[in-house]
């Protein structure tokens, strides 16, 4: 776990170093979780949409909720680097409009970065945001804001064809500055060229072992989602079903009168009330 604070240039630096451990999170206590587990990057996902809100996919979600998430990562946060995801339609429409919810992340969520979808069709607001002083991440492959052109959520990348343009989609934008690249759902062989090709680090789900960088969601790497998990996730607890146990426990314990015990609750002064009552 790095014992100085994640920067932005300590995560250019780390590429060939070591690798970036990246997980997803909503509020501070998984924040301050997450970090002392040894996080260099908090990303707090648009997935936010689908493990929080309870939407089906991460189109709906608004800058104001994103926003309210932001803040509670970045007070849970001290040492790792926060960065926000911009949400469908904050960014694509227009540049100035980019620009000015991306500085939103940072001066009224404290994030340090954000991360945006796409390739060289963003490029114009990469440039932009980076130009403002706001650090972008970049996110390729199977980019779940565009569910709707995919029809569905599937691996990305898998032609030559697709390829090629996945990798001239990721030297776009990181020429245009982004400082790292999220590479989502692609071939490994696609995201081994890539990493050796763009000089940024690369952050991988689903993307096979030689990225940069590894990124989970925090629900998913915890067994706290619902029944679907991508091929891609690998599950280190079922936290899931310890919670649904412990629930079941105390609404048992509730019904069969054991909880609450006498150690659980307040003893008055008895003699008072013997005297009031009388
Ligand atoms: O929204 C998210 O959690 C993400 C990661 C899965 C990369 O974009
Ligand atoms: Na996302």
């Amino acid at each position: 776990m790095p014992d100085s604070k994640t920067t932005v240039p300590s995560v250019t630096r780390s590429k060939g170093e070591r690798k970036l451990v990246v997980i997803t999170a909503y509020d501070a206590g998984q924040a301050a979780l997450a970090e002392a587990a040894g996080a260099d990057i908090l990303l707090v996902g648009d997935s936010l949409a689908m493990v929080v809100l309870g939407h089906p996919d991460t189109l709906s979600v608004t800058m104001d909720e994103m926003l309210h998430h932001v803040k509670a990562v970045s007070r849970g946060a001290s040492k790792a680097l926060v960065v926000a995801d911009m949400p469908f339609m904050s960014y694509q429409a227009d540049v100035a409009e980019a620009v000015r919810n991306a500085g939103r992340m940072l001066k009224e969520g404290r994030a340090q970065a954000v991360k945006v979808e796409g390739g060289a069709e963003i490029a114009p607001q990469v440039r932009a945001m980076t130009a403002s002083g706001i650090p972008v991440v970049g996110h390729l492959g199977l980019t779940p804001q565009h569910v709707a052109a995919f029809g569905g959520f599937r691996v990305q990348a898998r032609t030559a064809r697709d390829a090629r343009r996945l990798l001239d989609d990721a030297l776009a934008v990181a020429r245009a500055g982004a400082f790292a690249l999220v590479l989502e759902c692609v071939p490994r062989e696609v995201a081994r060229i890539v990493t050796g090709r763009v000089d940024v680090p690369t952050i991988g789900i689903g993307a096979g072992p030689d990225c940069d960088g590894q990124v989970l969601v925090y629900h998913d790497l915890l067994g706290l989602g619902g029944g679907f998990s991508p091929r891609f996730v690998k599950r280190y607890d079922d936290l899931g079903a310890r919670t649904r146990e412990a629930l079941s426990r105390f609404a048992a314990e509730v019904r069969d009168g054991t909880f609450p015990g006498p150690e659980h609750g307040f003893a008055m002064n008895e003699a008072e009330w013997e005297r009031l009552a009388s």
